[in-house]
């Protein structure tokens, strides 16, 4: 079960699918780096990549681990260039069904994925066993701040309509505040975590605007917003004193016990 990734509102045949990743790209790439620096990646690690998107991270890690292999995994591999590392191996898969041994990754990565799948614990709990003695699961989601908390009514029903749309292709916009606790009840060890805050409007430096540009369509579509309240949605990002926070990215990572032997 993939939500909307297939076939609906976030299927790469959306033609602003590719613009709405190469924002979040933008948005979370150093933060992700930061992380996977400090975790030492090293040149001959084997690495996976979950719902690898635009790809950017798993080619961070194919530059990287120059010695390993690097599996850049997605449900629909459009946007993934097989040809840009030899060492990178990029694969259509659905992370609900297929899997791989238990015990062969150095670090597995998936970021803005699970909580877009229903079955989330379950594909997290399978993740953990991939990972080698030692390897490191980084798993990287989104939690929404309530809608109602804007400062700006717009906001609060544009986000209120952007929640029940993703809500009903099967999403946990809040998920992310369990994922710690999850990794440490799936016997990782070494649990750790830091948040990320979003940028709406703040004249130059948004984020988002390429998300609800995707989304918004389906939204007035849905008779969730009208097309009234988009534009005007785009208009007030000249504002400067148009600054808002619509959700925090929360990051979490652990690691799997080494082995006594
Ligand atoms: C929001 S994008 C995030 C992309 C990338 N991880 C990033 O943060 O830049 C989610 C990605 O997960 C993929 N995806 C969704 N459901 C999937 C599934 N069941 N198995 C594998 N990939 C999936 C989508 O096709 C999409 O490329």
């Amino acid at each position: 079960m993939s939500g909307g990734y297939r076939t609906g509102m976030l299927s790469k045949d959306n033609p602003h699918e590719r613009e709405r990743l190469e924002s979040i790209q933008g948005s979370v790439d150093a933060v992700t780096a930061g992380i996977l620096d400090t975790l030492g990646v090293g040149p001959s690690w084997h690495c996976l990549e979950l719902g690898a998107g635009a790809g950017s991270i798993a080619y961070w890690l194919a530059e990287r681990c120059r010695d390993g292999r690097v599996v850049a995994a997605d449900i629909d591999t459009r946007y993934l260039d097989p040809a840009r590392y030899a060492n990178l191996d990029v694969q259509e898969a659905d992370v609900t069904d297929d899997g791989y041994a238990p015990g062969r990754f150095d670090l597995i990565h998936a970021r803005y994925l699970l909580c877009h799948l229903p079955a989330r614990d379950a594909v997290l709990a399978r993740a953990a066993t991939w990972l080698k003695p030692g390897g490191w699961l980084v798993v990287e989601e989104p939690f929404q701040l309530a809608a109602d908390t804007s400062p700006f009514p717009l906001v609060r029903r544009l986000m209120a309509a952007y929640e029940r749309r993703y809500a009903a292709h099967g999403a946990d916009l809040t998920w992310a505040r369990s994922v710690p606790s999850l990794l440490a009840r799936n016997g990782l060890t070494d649990v750790d975590y830091r948040g990320n805050l979003a940028r709406m409007g703040c004249l130059g430096k948004d984020r988002w605007a390429p998300l609800i540009k995707q989304a918004g369509p389906s939204l007035v579509a849905d008779g969730l917003i009208t097309d009234a309240e988009l534009a005007q949605f785009f208009e007030m990002l000249a504002d400067p004193a148009f600054i808002d926070i619509p959700q925090v990215t929360i990051s979490a990572w652990a690691r799997c016990p080494e082995s006594d032997d």
